[in-house]
């Protein structure tokens, strides 16, 4: 028999797959199913992006090159000058990436000597799971940290003992976070970035969920570097800004010596953007407009969720940013509760599904239209006022 990779052992099955399952088992039957559990919005890309990508497709197909379209790394450059006041250098900061997730989990390649003694990926958990399968599959260990309701859903490199940090090569943060839309400000970008370089650890800021906020703009851990991006990179993405899940687009920004060997290792994995992807890209970076009207959709959404939170007397924690609600399961148990929702035909998922640290804990994806979600609380406050779900 040929031989395994052992990391894809350690994978376990995908948690969501039995929840999966059952809502599709219960969409068969053609009547409505509200569901919160995949973040993959509905509203459709603005018509100028798909516009650009028609004009794009030439008779001719060339591969596209890692270092990508120097328009497109122009246009990331202006972004984050016009979004977060940071001055980059398209040719030697900024390196395009075909959507987050690919980013993610090829990182741990550049850093992570699978030999040496710091083979450490550390993570939060709750989170994106991704960033402990990047390390796994580099050789690496995958040290995931729990994070709390208590502390915020920060991950505090300071709380953690000097050994833990010697055995790491990197640390993942993820603000606004992904389950529980928690968010930071620039004084805790601050201290991480302090933390990290004293530890020589790579700080690798995953900001896809960055121009979802309400309330206060949120800030990237660029801002934090005041001009010097030694050790830090930070990985934007058009999927949730302009509803591009499709497109696969993104860009890695940063470190100059570290873009560099991105540059190095990137055009041996082939996942450079289709140059017409590209092309969409600049128009999506370039606009600034559409990205204000998606945030008021969300915001519009996660008013109608939160105000019936707030009149069911059901806890809710972070969810200050992203298009992510993180509620305490009533009852106490989550997946009990995910279980007893779908019941109702509303789709969430339960926090353990993110790690053990978010076990207790639901998370609502504000995936449907506001009238959707409207219609969802109608059920949900019937299901409660009738003692079929626990308040
Ligand atoms: C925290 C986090 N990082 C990265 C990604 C991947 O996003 P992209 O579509 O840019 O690959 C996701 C997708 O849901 C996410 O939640």
């Amino acid at each position: 028999m040929v031989t395994s990779n052992p990391a894809l052992a350690q994978l376990g099955g995908y948690p969501l797959a039995s929840l999966q399952d059952l809502a599709n088992e219960l969409r068969a039957d053609g009547r409505p199913l509200h569901d919160f559990s995949i973040g993959d919005p509905d509203e459709p890309t603005p018509a100028s992006i798909r516009q650009a990508l028609v004009d794009a497709v030439g008779p001719v197909s060339r591969y596209p090159t890692a270092a990508g379209q120097p328009a497109l790394r122009a246009a990331v450059a202006g972004w984050f000058a016009r979004r977060h006041g940071v001055e980059v250098d398209p040719t030697v900061h900024v390196v395009p990436s075909a959507g987050s997730k690919e980013a993610v989990f090829h990182l741990p390649l550049a850093v992570l000597d699978a030999h040496g003694p710091r083979r450490g990926v550390l993570w939060g958990d709750p989170g994106y799971p991704v960033y402990g399968r990047g390390a796994l599959f580099a050789g690496g260990v995958s040290d995931p940290v729990t994070l709390t309701a208590q502390g915020g859903w920060r991950l505090d490199l300071g709380a953690l003992p000097t050994e833990r940090l010697a055995a790491a090569c990197m640390v993942w943060i993820n603000y606004p976070h992904n389950p529980t839309g928690a968010t930071v400000d620039l004084g805790w970008y601050r201290e991480q970035v302090a933390i990290a370089r004293e530890h020589d650890l790579l700080l690798a800021s995953d900001e896809c969920y960055q121009e979802i906020w309400f309330d206060v703009p949120a800030p990237s851990v660029l801002e934090a570097c005041d001009g010097d991006m030694t050790g830090v990179l930070a990985f934007v993405s058009l999927s949730k800004r302009s509803g591009m899940t499709g497109y696969r687009s993104g860009a890695i920004v940063g470190d100059p010596e570290l873009i560099a060997r991105l540059k190095l290792l990137r055009p041996n994995i082939g996942t450079a953007s289709p140059d017409f992807v590209q092309a969409a890209s600049i128009t999506a970076w370039d606009d600034q407009t559409h990205v204000d009207e998606r945030r008021a959709i969300f915001g519009a959404k996660r008013d109608v969720v939160l105000g019936f939170f707030d009149e069911a007397g059901i806890e809710v924690s972070g969810s200050d940013a992203s298009f992510y609600v993180w509620f305490r399961a009533p009852g106490g148990d989550d997946a009990a509760y995910a279980e007893a929702l779908l019941l109702e035909r509303i789709v969430a998922s339960p926090g353990r599904a993110f790690g053990p640290a978010g076990t207790g804990w639901m998370r609502l994806a504000l995936v449907p239209t506001v009238e959707g979600c409207q219609a969802a609380v109608v059920r949900w406050r019937e299901a409660i006022s009738s003692g079929r779900l626990p308040s």
